[in-house]
């Protein structure tokens, strides 16, 4: 990473703490690796993240309907799926401290691609053939044992009381296999017919080698997926409109196209079609945000297999039964999270102060208005207060009366909050407030009497 990047990451990084975004996990017993914690104001901007891709998703797609699966299932889905034999990352771990690293994440460092299809000998063999070039980077192959595979499911004894745990259930490593198992379901129970998709938010868990890049990479993390069922003859279509759509809603939340970009999977897994995914430029790099694949038939017929259930689609019209193949969707709401806030980060220049403003698209930042009396005297906070509860039906509202109105202004800028609203002594008389403006400090005098129609105006433009 450039100096300049390392910078922006780490102060990113430091903001989240130190405004309520994020916590690492358990941090009074030492921490938690490869966990998080979201706080009073990260739990909002998550979930503004999660509403506006379900609006997209579910809301305006008359041919998507939404699930909420558990998150424990038979442990024969796994088998099934494949991840049981075959969901493993390449694992290397150190001979004197025991520190553990990816094999895959090691040869990415020095330009070199071990991709998922190849087996743990081809992966030794390009260790050793590159070992020279690792070494410069500060990377001693001698110190590490041989690479050998790691499975990433999470195991639990759930439903299990014996010692041995010799059954284990797990933990879902993605939320799209409950789809699966639910698309009989949504046909038998609703008007649904091909093609349509399921779409579903929720936690998934990988014991993940090196967790790492903050929230980029976690052990448990949410999910949005969003499985369409097609006919197979026009699953290719389907997928380049899949495609458009997924990037049109990006830009829609407010991510900068220049901060995105399509990688094409070149060595693809047997069974898919055709595989993107959707980059972001991070600090550490362009990085996986989204994965959009084309996964034929597969899901269906390994499901259909190892439960001996039918699985077929019955085209009425048609008269004609099929199994239908699958298009996905699959972004990490914590990525997208990073996303926003490494593309909202800026540093200005005020007079003899450095002003940090997180310019969070206005219509989905954690607070919406800070209502911030000039004094805590009565005469003005009893009236403020009365404006919160009034605005805080129709806006994210916080009500602060803390510190100076200059401390209070900086503070609002940084967990990007659009409009301050101050409550003077004017106020009293005029029955007026300022309206701050957070990416131009710009203030206007507005009547209280107009307020919410004057907000709800400037949150739609
Ligand atoms: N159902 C397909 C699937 O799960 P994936 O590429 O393994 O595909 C999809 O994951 C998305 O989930 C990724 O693009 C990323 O946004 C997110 N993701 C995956 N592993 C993650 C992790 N360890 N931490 C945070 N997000 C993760």
């Amino acid at each position: 990473m450039e100096e300049e990047n390392v910078d922006l990451f780490e102060k990113v990084v430091n903001l989240t703490k130190r405004r309520g975004f994020i916590y690492p996990s358990s941090e009074i017993y030492g921490g938690f690796s490869g966990v998080y914690d979201y706080g009073p104001i990260g739990v909002l901007l998550a979930n503004n993240i999660k509403n506006h891709w379900w609006k997209n998703m579910v809301q305006k797609r008359p041919d998507i309907v939404g699930l909420d699966s558990g998150i424990f299932m038979s442990p024969k889905v796994w088998e099934a799926s494949g991840h049981v034999s075959g969901f493993s990352d390449p694992l290397m771990e150190n001979k004197k401290n025991g520190n553990r690293v990816r094999a895959d994440h090691i040869l990415e460092e020095i330009g070199v691609v071990a991709d998922e299809k190849m087996s743990i000998e081809e992966i030794n063999e390009l260790l050793q053939k590159n070992s020279v070039a690792l070494k410069k980077t500060g990377f001693n192959i001698d110190e590490y044992s041989e690479a050998k595979y790691f499975n990433l499911l999470v195991k639990s004894n759930l439903g299990d009381f014996t010692e041995q745990n010799d059954n284990p259930t797990y933990l879902r490593g993605e939320t799209c296999q409950g789809i699966y198992l639910n698309y009989k379901n949504v046909l038998d129970t609703t008007s649904q017919k091909i093609p349509y998709g399921i779409a579903q938010i929720g936690k998934a868990f990988r014991n993940e080698i090196s967790a790492r890049q903050f929230i980029f990479r976690t052990r448990e993390f949410e999910q949005m997926e969003m499985q369409y069922f097609v006919r197979p003859e026009e699953e290719m279509v389907e997928y380049e409109a899949l495609k458009e759509f997924r990037w049109k809603s990006l830009l829609s939340l407010g991510i900068k196209p220049e901060n995105l970009q399509w990688h094409k999977h070149e060595n693809l897994v047997f069974y898919a079609r055709e595989a993107y995914d959707i980059e972001f430029k991070y600090p550490f790099g362009f990085k996986e945000l989204e994965g959009i694949h084309a996964r034929g038939n597969y899901d269906l017929t390994q499901h259909s297999t190892y439960s001996g259930q039918k699985l077929e689609y019955f085209d009425e019209e048609k008269k004609e039964h099929f199994l239908p193949h699958i298009i996905e969707s699959s972004i990490g709401v914590g990525r997208l999270f990073l996303a926003i806030l490494c593309q909202s980060y800026t540093e200005e220049q005020v007079g003899d102060d450095m002003r940090i403003v997180l310019r969070i698209p206005k219509h989905i930042a954690p607070i919406q208005i800070a209502i911030l009396p000039l004094s805590k005297k009565d005469e003005l906070s009893i009236p403020a207060s009365s404006l919160f509860e009034e605005l805080s039906d129709n806006f994210m509202c916080q009500y602060d009366e803390t510190q100076s109105i200059g401390k209070r202004y900086r503070r609002q800028d940084e967990i990007g909050t659009p409009y301050c609203i101050t409550y003077d002594f004017d106020s009293i008389n005029d029955n007026m407030v300022t309206v701050r403006e957070r990416d131009t400090m710009e203030q206007e005098r507005v009547s209280i009497s107009e307020l919410v129609v004057y907000l709800q105006n400037k949150f739609k433009s």
